[in-house]
């Protein structure tokens, strides 16, 4: 089965749905990190944005925001929350249903790590942003303290723990040197998060990388 076969399945049966408050509550690095606040007035689109948590808050702070996914109960959960004030298309984060240079911002959060096809994403998100236009991208980290607990809690079979149900989906876990290499030849910057109880740790056993980077403006 293809990963968006499995993603299509897995997400169906057991959506991802969780109020803003919890959500903030589980990701407080998120707010900051995704840049919710900082895109008045521009295109914003979000890649895979499941129950539209994150796309109401783009729009929430005057952002155009558009929303993409495969999975049908999810976009139909995005659509039920979000309303009028943001748009919920179906699409593929490797195939993208929009022309080249219309989006000012892309975000997407967790789903890059789910495709077989990672590469094809990140051309997308190239082709889509507007020359100049910046994007972010969390991928989950392989080196943190996550794995490393599901290891010891749930042994070989550890990766059907990290989604919320046990049917399976693809994940792949990155280190910075594979997410560079992933984005290369553009230049990214990567940050780790998601370990707030010991902040001091956290750009060592955070859950999380944040990818940022930008498409080069001189480009056509
Ligand atoms: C872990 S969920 C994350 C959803 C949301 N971004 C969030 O953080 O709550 C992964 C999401 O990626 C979506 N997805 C997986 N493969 C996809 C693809 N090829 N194109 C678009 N969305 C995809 C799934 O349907 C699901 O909504």
């Amino acid at each position: 089965m293809s990963s968006s076969e499995l993603a299509i399945k897995h997400w169906n049966k057991a959506p991802l749905h969780h109020s803003e408050r919890e959500r903030y509550a589980n990701y407080p690095w998120l707010y900051q990190a995704a840049e919710f606040h900082e895109h008045e007035g521009e295109r914003v689109l979000e890649v895979g944005c499941g129950t539209g948590c994150d796309l109401l808050q783009f729009a929430e702070h005057g952002a155009l925001a558009v929303g993409i996914d495969i999975t049908p109960e999810h976009l139909r959960l995005a659509r039920e929350r979000v309303r009028d004030r943001a748009r919920v298309v179906h699409g593929d984060a490797t195939h993208i249903p929009f022309k080249a240079a219309s989006f000012d911002y892309v975000y997407s959060h967790g789903v890059l790590h789910h495709l077989d096809h990672p590469r094809r994403m990140v051309e997308e998100l190239f082709r889509v942003l507007r020359p100049g236009g910046r994007f972010r991208v969390h991928v989950y980290a392989l080196w943190s303290y996550w794995p490393a607990l599901l290891v010891l809690r749930h042994g070989w079979n550890w990766k059907f723990w990290i989604e919320n149900s046990r049917d399976p989906v693809r994940i792949d876990l990155y280190s910075a040197t594979k997410l560079r290499r992933l984005f290369a030849p553009a230049k990214i910057s990567i940050e780790k998060v998601g370990f707030e109880h010991v902040p001091a740790l956290q750009s060592v056993l955070g859950w999380f990388l944040v990818a940022k980077g930008q498409r080069p403006s001189n480009e056509a």
